[in-house]
């Protein structure tokens, strides 16, 4: 690393990488409930191991943004970090949100309220850790002088993602209204704020990576947000489709959300183009590898398998089942899980003392078991999803009868999701392999020979 207090995102990275190792924990433990009789019924039911898994999943995730932004701000703004002391107080902050929210779930304290279930005083936590974040960064870039478009982009990304927060604070007694608001939150973060803050990193990744230059990706950086939003803001309304609100909004939904891959593809072009001008001259492949995954595994999961069941006449028939659950895991690990993974790898050899650049056959057994696995999964789900929508929504047959008929594919499900496992094990285990790195780099310092020029 170039600048002494980049250091902090190295315990940002460690504690996403133990909540990551804890979400599969969870999300095992919920795959297994579907193959018969279930010993821990009355100490963990599925509603309980499935909020974990999906909670653990947005707090690792978040600590994996929120360590990758101090990573970078630093490098783009060409600065030390305004407070490495603010930065450590939130992460503690953050991290006992975390740890008393998952130990309140195993009690049933919570909203109930899907992927938002956060307790109010665990929300004003929160609140409370993006406003130190935001001010950390802010001031950080303020001090420097020097703004680039590709932070600008993901400081966006990251403001709007708090302010979309706000409206999952207020508690509302109606189902249809609390429903309809609580997309304001879901939707527009992952179908609209989110996809800003991966294009921030993938931006920042593929200049440096592929040396591609700055001026021609950040213009492609704007059309690419700029089709983000104006897909993904009316896009919300594909789920306004059976909670009770007015007609009109199938048609609206339906158009707007069935444009939201064109910036996907968009994404995924820009990511193979760079790459492709730039003769692959990086040292740390590994980081490639994981920056391009995101792009392309983002347009599969999202681009893809989202279209697959966005359209008012599909939608009616597969809403609620385990097409959702398809679409929902190939999506955000391919949005989101990899592209703090890319940061992550880009970053580590600079973080920690003794790794080799290049990334090692760990490293790469990680990267294609997880690839594998996931897929495996997304192709388990959506068996099972389609034997699901035809039984249960065509044919007319009970919930739990249907779920016997295809309990087979979450055999295949276990297995798939053991081979990812593994791989999120190896990428773990490989992440604290070597000791943290403390001083700045020089050019002794540097992991390998090669030549700085890469590192813009
Ligand atoms: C990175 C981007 C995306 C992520 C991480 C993502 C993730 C998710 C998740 C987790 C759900 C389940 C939400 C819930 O029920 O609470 C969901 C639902 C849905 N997504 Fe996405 N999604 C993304 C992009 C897209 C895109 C681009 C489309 C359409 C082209 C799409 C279409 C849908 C639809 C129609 C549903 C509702 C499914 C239902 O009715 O049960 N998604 N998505
Ligand atoms: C060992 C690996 C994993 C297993 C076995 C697993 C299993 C499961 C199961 C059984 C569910 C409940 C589905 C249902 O409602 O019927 C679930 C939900 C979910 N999981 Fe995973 N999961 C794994 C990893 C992941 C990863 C890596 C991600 C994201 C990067 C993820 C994201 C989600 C999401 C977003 C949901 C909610 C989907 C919905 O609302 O329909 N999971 N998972
Ligand atoms: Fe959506």
């Amino acid at each position: 690393m170039r600048y002494q207090s980049q250091s902090v995102a190295y315990w940002y990275f460690a504690v996403a990488m133990v909540l990551f190792g804890l979400q599969l924990v969870f999300g095992l433990l919920s795959a297994a409930k579907y193959l018969g009789p279930d010993p821990l019924l009355n100490i963990l039911p599925f509603d309980v191991t499935k909020v974990i898994h999906t909670n653990l999943l947005i707090v690792w995730v978040l600590t994996g943004f929120m360590g990758a932004t101090y990573w970078m701000v630093p490098d783009e703004s060409r600065s030390e970090l305004h407070s490495t002391k603010l930065a450590y107080i939130q992460l503690g902050l953050w991290v006992v949100m975390g740890v008393s929210a998952i130990i309140g779930y195993l009690f049933r304290y919570g909203t109930g309220n899907k992927l938002l279930e956060q307790p109010l005083p665990h929300k004003i936590v929160i609140v409370i850790c993006m406003l130190i974040f935001l001010y950390n960064i802010g001031m950080t870039i303020k001090k420097s002088g020097r703004f680039t478009t590709t932070e600008g982009v993901l400081l966006l990304g990251l403001a709007s993602a708090a302010v979309l927060y706000l409206p999952a604070l207020l508690h509302y007694e109606n189902y249809t209204v609390s429903i309809y608001y609580r997309w304001w939150t879901i939707h527009l973060w992952v179908e609209g704020v989110w996809e800003m803050i991966q294009g921030g990193f993938l931006a920042y990744l593929l200049i440096r990576l592929s040396g591609a230059d700055r001026e021609v990706m950040e213009k492609w950086l704007y059309v690419i947000v700029g089709l983000v939003f104006i897909a993904g803001i009316l896009g919300t309304a594909h789920h306004y489709y059976w909670v009770g609100v007015p007609g009109y909004w199938l048609p609206i939904g339906g158009f707007f959300s069935a444009l939201e891959p064109v910036a996907l593809v968009g994404m995924a072009m820009y990511a193979y183009y760079a790459m492709r001008r730039s003769g692959l001259a990086h040292p740390n492949k590994l980081a490639l590898h994981w920056t391009l995954g995101s792009a392309v595994f983002t347009l599969f999961g999202a681009g893809l398998l989202g279209f697959a069941h966005t359209f008012p006449s599909v939608n009616k028939w597969t809403h609620g089942t385990l097409i959702t659950a398809m679409h929902g895991h190939a999506a955000f690990y391919g949005a989101y899980a990899m592209i703090v993974m890319a940061m992550i790898v880009y970053a580590l050899p600079l973080l920690t003392r003794g790794r080799e650049e290049e990334g090692g056959t760990i490293g790469y057994w990680a990267f294609w078991l997880q690839l594998a696995g996931m897929f495996g999964m997304t192709l388990s789900f959506a068996t099972a999803g389609i034997g699901q929508v035809y039984l249960e929504r065509i044919l007319g047959m009970g919930y739990l009868d249907t779920q016997l008929k295809i309990q087979i594919h979450f055999l295949m499900l276990v297995a798939t999701a053991s081979i990812f496992a593994t791989g999120v094990g190896l990428f773990i285990y490989d992440f604290f392999r070597h000791p943290r790195r403390v001083e700045v780099e020089t050019d002794e310092v540097r992991p390998t020979s090669a030549p700085a020029r890469h590192v813009l």
